[in-house]
C-alpha cells in the first residue's frame, strides 16, 4: 500500500467525524466526500457533494471538513470545492414530469397574503444559490408571476415529435417562468369548472419543456377547492410551503388548508408568516397585525416556521417592477431573509427526502 492511499483512508476516516447536521449522518456515509486526492506536498483536494446548492450550513460544513482534513498528520494544506447534486429518491419523478426532482407548492389559505410573492422570491432565490429553477403559475383566476418576474416574452410554442406541441418557457432572473396568464387574454376572466379546468391544468402541466430542474415551485391559487386538488392528484408534490400572515392565522382558512393537504398526503415543509412585523426608520419593530401566530399555529400541527417576512414598501415595489427584492436590494436585510427562507425550504426538501430514502431502504429489506 502506498503512504498516498494511507493517507487518503486517513483523511476519509477524520471526515467521518464531521456531521451534517439535518440528516444526521456524517459526510463520508452519506457519500458527499468525492474525488479525494492527497498530493505528495501533503494537499488534500476533494469535493462536497451537498444535497442542495441552497444548503444553510454550506459554509459550516466546509469549515468542519477542512478542520477534520488538516488534523490528520502529514495534511499540509486543503483543497475543498463545495457542489451539489439535488436528487429525489421519493421515485415519484417518473409521474408526469421526468426532468424535475422537486416540486414545491406554495399555498394558502386565501388570498392577497403574499403567495406570489413568496414564489417568486423562493425560485428566484434557489436559482441565486445555484439550482436549477423553474416557477409555474397556477394561479389561474390571478396569473401574476410574469409581472413579478418581469417577463416581457411570451412562451414560445414547438412541436416535440413524441410529445407534439409544447411550451418552451421564458427565463427571468434565471428561472424559467410559465404562466397561465401567458395564454389567458389580457384582462378577461377565468371562467374555466370542473372537469375543463381538470384538462386545461393537465396540459398546461404537460406540455411545458422544462428541461432539467432540480426544483419546480409552483404558485396555487388560494383555498382549498378544485385546483388544488386537481394539481395535488396530477402531479407529484414533493411538499407545500403553507402562506399566511399574522392575522390570518386564527382564521379558519389556515386550518382547511392544512387538513387538505393531509387528506390529499401531500407534506406541509413549513409555515411562512408573511408581512410579520414592520420595522421603522428608528430600528422600531411593530407587529401590526399581532405576535406569535405563526409559531402557534406550526405547533399546532407539527410543523416549521420556515420564517417571518417583514412589511416592506421595497417588497412590493420589487414585485410591481418584475424585480422580486432579492434581486433588487441585495443588501437588504429583506433580501437576506427570503435568502435564508429559501435555504430553510431546501434544506425541509433534503431532510424528507432523506427520510423517505431510509424508509424505502428499510421496505425494501423485508423483500
Ligand atoms: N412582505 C411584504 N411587504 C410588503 N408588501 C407585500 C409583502 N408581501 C406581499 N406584499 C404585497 O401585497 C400584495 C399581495 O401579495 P401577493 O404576493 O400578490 O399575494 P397573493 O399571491 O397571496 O394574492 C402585493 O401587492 C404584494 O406586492
Ligand atoms: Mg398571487
Amino acid at each position: 500500500m502506498s503512504s498516498g492511499t494511507t493517507k487518503i483512508e486517513m483523511v476519509l476516516n477524520a471526515l467521518r467525524s464531521v456531521q451534517d447536521p439535518d440528516l444526521k449522518k456524517d459526510l463520508v456515509t452519506l457519500g458527499m466526500i468525492r474525488d479525494l486526492q492527497v498530493q505528495s506536498n501533503g494537499k488534500a483536494t476533494f469535493r462536497v457533494v451537498l444535497t442542495t446548492p441552497a444548503c444553510p450550513v454550506k459554509d459550516l460544513l466546509k469549515s468542519q471538513a477542512a478542520a477534520a482534513a488538516m488534523s490528520v498528520p502529514g495534511i499540509e494544506s486543503v483543497d475543498i470545492t463545495m457542489d451539489a447534486e439535488v436528487k429525489n429518491r421519493l421515485s415519484t419523478t417518473s409521474k408526469g414530469l421526468p426532468g424535475v426532482q422537486h416540486i414545491i407548492a406554495v399555498s394558502s389559505g386565501k388570498g392577497g397574503v403574499g403567495k406570489s410573492t413568496v414564489s417568486v422570491n423562493l425560485a428566484t432565490s434557489l436559482a441565486l444559490d445555484g439550482a436549477r429553477v423553474g416557477l409555474l403559475d397556477a394561479d389561474i383566476y390571478g396569473p401574476n408571476i410574469p409581472t413579478m418576474m418581469g417577463v416581457t416574452e411570451n412562451p414560445k410554442l414547438t412541436v416535440h415529435p413524441e410529445k407534439g406541441e409544447i411550451f418552451i418557457p421564458p427565463m427571468s432572473h434565471g428561472v424559467k417562468v410559465m404562466s397561465m396568464g401567458f395564454l389567458t387574454q389580457g384582462d378577461q376572466p377565468v371562467i374555466w369548472r370542473g372537469p375543463m379546468l381538470h384538462n386545461i391544468l393537465n396540459q398546461f402541466c404537460t406540455r411545458v419543456e422544462w428541461g432539467d430542474l432540480d426544483y419546480l415551485v409552483i404558485d396555487l391559487p388560494p383555498g382549498t377547492g378544485d385546483v388544488q386538488l386537481s394539481l395535488a392528484q396530477m402531479l407529484p408534490l414533493t411538499g407545500t410551503v403553507l402562506v399566511t400572515t399574522p392575522q390570518e392565522i386564527a382564521l379558519q382558512d389556515v386550518r382547511k388548508a392544512f387538513h387538505m393537504w393531509e387528506k390529499v398526503k401531500v407534506p406541509v415543509l413549513g409555515v411562512v408568516e408573511n408581512m410579520s412585523y414592520f420595522k421603522g426608520d428608528d430600528g422600531k419593530v411593530y407587529r401590526i397585525f399581532g405576535e406569535g401566530g405563526g409559531e402557534l399555529l406550526s405547533k399546532k400541527f407539527s410543523t416549521r416556521l420556515l420564517g417571518q417576512m417583514q412589511l416592506l414598501p421595497a417588497i412590493r415595489e420589487g414585485g410591481d417592477a418584475g424585480r422580486p427584492i432579492v434581486v433588487r436590494d441585495t443588501d437588504h436585510e429583506a433580501a437576506n431573509e427570503f435568502r435564508a427562507l429559501a435555504r430553510e425550504v431546501a434544506r425541509e426538501v433534503a431532510v424528507l427526502n432523506a427520510a423517505s430514502e431510509a424508509s424505502s431502504l428499510e421496505i425494501g429489506a423485508f423483500h
